[in-house]
């Protein structure tokens, strides 16, 4: 009986430290999956982001990638997401960022985020990218996220078919726009496609105009609260946005900024002003440029470039840290840069890219980012913090709908004095 009490513990032994040793190493042993957080959950945006997990994948068969998306563009809804799971200490792997304002001012001036400068060092790769885009990613010398490209916000998407068949040219400047914008209004057709069921969108068209008044020299200044918003040249940029609302398509709070691009292709309004993730819309839908849609700087901003960028980050506490290095190293990577640009319409943020693999639109924004003059957006997080974007959306909101310029300028103004750069 003893004996059987003895064997008996022993074989309870045996099994615990077996158990336990097992758990040990599973804590131990590599993670096996890694979460990326984005808002990319259609068109040429989740067919660039599947390029580059099938780059992943390729290189690491065993880690299985969570891809984490939350619906809206620009982030409207994802980064809402983002900071519950963040501030209950329950961040993703990583997640998509705009470099500039977005990453510094929310995530790592708040002791969020662990530096990744060991990354591109370790890879060689700190002189690979232009020096204003290391500057915009780094906080107190260190670097807090790998971008992954360069996208545009000041095109104009354009209707060939609708120009050539109006025996129109597209615009250069504002004044050219409403000339043409007059022609088509009378044909019936909207010349301005507008899809601002996200407030964002109308933000990011009064980028655009707001440049193409005042230059970049003095949107830069705008933008750190230097230049006031009763300024003559601004008052005339949100002039001739509400002008500009008199051109537009009639469902246009009701469209997503995707489908304003698509009116263009599909030949039902003649121009569209939005990022060029619209080229990848495009792509994805099979639209042919310089048959279905063409491109332009929107008017009065040739010469000028306005810039975001998409990073990924390493927040502190990522569950599968080793796995977010081997990702940040991708997105780092000429490879990973040239398997996801190319599809999502974006150039990339590396100076090393392998233009061969670019369309003729995407080769021509190579060649703007190398010579125009470049500013932040601020539809985008790139320009300004995010509370003073937030205040910008909910003025545009109403704005765009009461067309009221002295009631914005006033607006614009106290929020401009209110989150701008004290120094
Ligand atoms: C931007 C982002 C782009 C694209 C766009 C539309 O903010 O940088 O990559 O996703 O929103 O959603």
């Amino acid at each position: 009986m003893r004996k059987r009490i003895m064997v008996g513990l022993l074989v309870a032994l045996v099994a615990t430290t077996m158990l336990f040793a097992q758990g040990a190493q599973e804590r131990k042993g590599p993670s096996k999956t890694l979460e990326i957080f984005s808002w990319w959950t259609a068109g040429g945006e989740a067919d660039g982001l599947q390029a580059m997990i099938n780059e992943f994948n390729r290189q690491y068969p065993d880690i299985e990638i969570i891809n984490a998306t939350v619906a809206g563009g620009a982030g409207t809804n994802a980064k809402a997401v983002l900071a519950t799971r963040m501030q209950g200490g329950n961040p993703p792997d990583t997640f998509q960022v705009h470099a500039g304002h977005e990453l510094i001012d929310t995530w790592v001036v708040s002791g969020f985020m662990e530096p990744v400068t060991f990354i591109l060092k370790d890879a060689g790769f700190m002189d690979k990218y232009p020096a204003d885009v290391i500057d915009i990613i780094s906080y107190n010398g260190e670097v807090y996220s790998i971008p992954v490209n360069i996208h545009r916000s000041n095109v104009m998407w354009y209707s060939p078919k609708l120009f050539a068949q109006f025996n129109l040219t597209p615009p250069k400047t504002i004044e050219d726009f409403f000339k043409v914008a007059e022609v088509f209004k009378a044909n019936g057709i909207p010349a301005l496609a507008l899809g601002d069921n996200e407030i964002w969108a109308a933000t990011h068209l009064l980028e655009s105009v707001i440049l193409a008044n005042v230059g970049p020299d003095k949107y830069r200044d705008l933008w750190q609260g230097k230049v006031k918003w009763n300024d003559p040249q601004v008052r005339k940029g949100l002039t001739d946005y509400t002008k500009m609302m008199g051109y537009i398509n009639r469902d246009h709070a009701a469209l997503a900024n995707m489908d304003a691009a698509g009116y263009v292709a599909e030949g039902k309004a003649a121009m569209n002003v939005m990022g060029d993730w619209a080229a990848g819309y495009y792509y994805s839908q099979g639209f042919k440029q310089g048959v279905d849609w063409d491109w332009a700087p929107a008017p009065g901003t040739t010469g000028s470039f306005i810039m975001l960028s998409d990073s990924f980050g390493l927040p502190k506490n990522a569950p599968n840290r080793d796995n977010v290095i081997k990702w940040l190293t991708l997105c780092a990577s000429q490879a990973g840069q040239d398997a996801f640009n190319p599809i999502k319409g974006s150039i990339p943020s590396r100076i090393d890219g392998d233009r061969s693999k670019y369309d003729k639109y995407l080769n021509a924004a190579m060649d703007d980012f190398a010579s125009n003059a470049i500013v932040a957006s601020v539809a985008h997080g790139a320009a300004v913090s995010e509370p003073w974007l937030t205040r910008v959306n909910d003025i545009m909101s109403v704005f765009t709908t009461d067309l009221n310029v002295d009631k914005a300028i006033a607006e614009f103004q106290a929020a401009a004095d209110r989150y701008a750069p004290k120094n």
